[in-house]
């Protein structure tokens, strides 16, 4: 890019984005001054309700003694606060591409403050970890893979519909569990000022996407639809599993239980049962997951795509037409 190129930035005049940036200034917030750090960390806290860890819920981890409870589910916050920290800094990195890319004013000055937020919320998560004091787990294969993908991206659309749109969705209902079923002052303080600041984040990708999907043909905006919401539904289908499993059983045996093998295929049945209760209520429109929220508000639930991709009648699609009626990309 050239000072000729800077010398008259195009503004898109578009108001939702243009008071994303002005927003982020007035609901700005100090990590060191809004945040009590003094409040300790104890070795037995287990920092969040057990039940927010996956299998947390199912009666034979209930039925386990407190100590051993409290290690699996510390495992497990630190385990998600060390993707989280890591995926604040891929995030900031995502938004500093996006400045040097991007040639409209507004969409720039967006990714400039996020980037700044990004930061924040990357050193929010750090110490926190480094409150907890013990050695977290390291972030899996697939998550990495995913970071990686993302990284190695240079295309404005392909990042913030990847950063912005899917994975600042994704995180969202990640970030909301959290800050709900925390249960230490200061891990949900910083999840409450985090969360603030990602729902612009978020915003800002819905309303491009909307802004560019209003401008393509019939063909693209299928071809678009088809991409993302194959990738929505897949993670919003995919709940923990045998590869969850397998975690929760090392923690366990981390923490003497003998026979923590032995106590796998209970806790796989009775987590099956959870996925499915939470899929019944997710088609039944009571609670729309982000993503499905995001997809509306960007044009993806259109009838004419849904028709066009058979997606009609997909059960969580007619739970979140169900659930609210709210108009297309006026998310602020
Ligand atoms: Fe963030
Ligand atoms: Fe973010």
């Amino acid at each position: 890019m050239k000072t000729r190129d800077l010398l008259k930035l195009r503004n898109t005049g578009h108001p939702g984005i243009n008071s994303l940036f002005a927003k982020a200034h007035s609901a700005d917030w100090d990590f060191e001054n809004d945040v009590d750090w003094s409040v300790p960390v104890e070795l037995d806290d287990p920092l969040v309700a057990h039940g927010w860890a996956a299998y947390g819920r199912t009666p034979t981890f209930q039925a386990l003694p407190e100590g051993v409870k409290t290690h699996a589910t510390r495992r497990a916050v630190g385990r998600m606060l060390n993707i989280l920290q890591v995926g604040e800094s891929v995030a900031q990195n995502v938004c500093a591409k996006l400045v040097l890319l991007l040639r409209e004013e507004d969409y720039r000055n967006h990714a400039a403050a996020q980037a700044m937020d990004e930061a924040r919320h990357h050193l929010a998560y750090c110490r926190f970890i480094g409150a907890i004091g013990e050695e977290v787990e390291d972030i899996d294969a697939g998550t990495e893979m995913m970071f990686d993908s993302l990284l190695s991206m240079n295309d404005p659309l392909e990042l913030i519909a990847t950063e912005q749109f899917f994975l600042e969705s994704f995180a969202m209902s990640i970030f909301e569990g959290l800050r709900q079923d925390a249960t230490h002052p200061v891990l949900r303080r910083i999840l409450e000022l985090i969360t603030r600041d990602e729902s612009r984040h978020m915003g800002f990708g819905v309303l491009y996407l909307a802004e560019w999907m209003r401008r393509q043909p019939i063909d693209r905006r299928i071809a678009f639809a088809r991409r993302w919401m194959g990738q929505i539904l897949g993670s919003l289908l995919d709940r923990p599993g045998p590869i969850m499993l397998a975690r929760v059983i090392r923690r366990l045996r981390e923490v003497g239980v003998a026979d923590a093998e032995a106590l796998a295929p209970r806790l796989l049945r009775e987590q099956h049962e959870i996925n499915t209760a939470e899929l019944a209520e997710a088609a039944s429109g009571a609670k729309v997951p982000h993503l499905l929220k995001s997809a509306r508000r960007a044009g993806l639930l259109d009838p004419e795509l849904l028709e066009a991709l058979h997606l009609s009648n997909q059960p969580l699609i007619r739970g979140a037409l169900r659930g609210g009626a709210e108009p297309t990309a006026t998310h602020d």
